[in-house]
């Protein structure tokens, strides 16, 4: 296919080698184990979530129909997007904003799935993903990062916990913010997300047939994280 101005060449992912995959469900703790898991192995640290947030967030801002296929891929393949990595967290800036906490709001999240089932959609962000992790060493975390966008990563990883241990998880981060939750309704729209994930036609939630599954299940997340350094850490 020929590129255009807006459609850089995706580089070839076979080149990608060092590339830590750690997929898995919502509420999983994916981002905070991928995140220090990165620091402590000197890595990027790629939040594919933050990007279909972003692209729905964008949608919404840009009043595109959420309905309209084509529609939500050009509005995508149109974002000017900036992903910043900061102390203790990630800076997340649309055509200038910071949205890194707009992206987290209950409507963004309920919206995500009139685009993460887009194939047009996902092929821009995957190549926006492909991009980032040609420039160094990157621990990226999603739902396709083992089986669609990196399949050589060098180490795969699916993070997984039953669905109260992720309900209780988000429940306890939320009112610590002093938001009040609804447990009964959380448990309810986690097992919705989950659904969508692992039912929609592209790029499901599933884990790589290479994957080391890692249920956290009972685990805190500091010996999760230890053990993710572990069975990524290089072997030479
Ligand atoms: O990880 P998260 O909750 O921030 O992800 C938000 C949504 O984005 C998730 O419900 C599904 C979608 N997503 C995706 O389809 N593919 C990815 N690689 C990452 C996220």
């Amino acid at each position: 296919m020929p590129s255009t101005p807006n459609q850089p060449t995706t580089p070839d992912p076979e080149s990608l080698v060092d590339i830590v995959a750690i997929d898995g469900p919502a509420g999983a703790g994916k981002s905070t184990v991928a995140r220090e898991a990165a620091r402590r192995l000197g890595m990027r640290f790629l939040d594919t979530g933050a990007m279909y947030r972003a692209a729905t967030w964008w949608a919404m801002h840009s009043r595109v129909s959420l309905s309209d296929p084509d529609a939500l891929a050009e509005a995508t393949r149109r974002m000017p997007l900036e992903l910043i990595e900061q102390d203790g967290g990630l800076l997340v800036r649309v055509e200038g904003h910071d949205v890194s906490q707009a992206i987290r709001t209950p409507e963004v999240t309920r919206n995500i799935r009139h685009l993460d089932g887009v194939p047009a959609v996902r092929a821009h962000l995957v190549q926006l993903q492909r991009e980032f992790a040609a420039k160094g060493p990157t621990v990226a975390e999603g739902r396709d990062m083992g089986t669609v966008v990196f399949p050589r990563a060098r180490c795969k990883i699916f993070l997984d916990a039953s669905i109260g241990e992720r309900a209780q998880r988000r429940a306890l981060e939320l009112e610590k913010n002093g938001v009040p939750v609804d447990r009964a309704a959380l448990e309810a729209e986690i097992a919705a997300r989950d659904d969508n994930d692992r039912n929609r036609a592209v790029a499901p939630l599933r884990p790589a047939h290479d994957a080391v599954l890692l249920d956290t299940t009972g685990k805190n997340l500091d010996d999760v994280i230890d053990e993710v350094v572990r069975i990524a850490k290089p072997t030479r």
